[in-house]
């Protein structure tokens, strides 16, 4: 078994986390409201900082074709792709859960992976408290573009 690594941050966000991060959460709280999630009234929002410091944010997209859904961390990354911007510094999730971290789907772990190892997921509470991991953490032994 491997061991994952994770820095878990329980200080409603704000004490030891860098001031653009709690900024981002922040952001992917606000996200969260857009959430079009009638089936499953699960609402997730997404806030994704470029490497050159440009914020771009998603939510959750459902569809009564339920497989037609799209997650809120990918609508954020492909709304910063199709601006131009594809290098992350960090992501921030966000969800309704109080008493767990939301954490990005298998689907999205590896839509972020695309776009590097090396950058950091905020899986966060409402509260703002929030566990960080790479990407690499996430998604370990990964297929990506340098395999093809
Ligand atoms: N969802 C996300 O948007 N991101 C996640 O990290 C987990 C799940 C969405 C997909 C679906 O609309 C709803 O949450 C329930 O799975």
């Amino acid at each position: 078994m491997s061991q994952v690594k994770a820095k878990e941050t329980e200080d409603h966000g704000s004490k030891n986390l860098p001031q653009e991060i709690v900024k981002l959460i922040s952001q992917a709280q606000e996200a969260k409201k857009q959430a079009y999630c009638p089936y499953s009234n699960f609402r997730v929002g997404a806030a994704l900082l470029t490497q050159d410091n440009r914020l771009f944010t998603g939510c959750n997209v459902e569809n009564a074709c339920y497989n037609l859904g799209v997650c809120a961390e990918r609508n954020a990354m492909a709304k910063a792709v199709s601006e131009g911007y594809k290098e992350f510094k960090a992501i921030a999730i966000a969800s309704d859960q109080t008493d767990r971290f939301i954490s990005p789907c298998g689907g999205c772990r590896q839509f972020m992976r695309e776009f590097g190892l090396n950058w950091d997921v905020y899986m966060s509470k409402p509260n703002g408290s929030c566990l960080k991991m790479t990407v690499e953490e996430l998604l370990p032994l990964s297929f990506g573009p340098d395999d093809l």
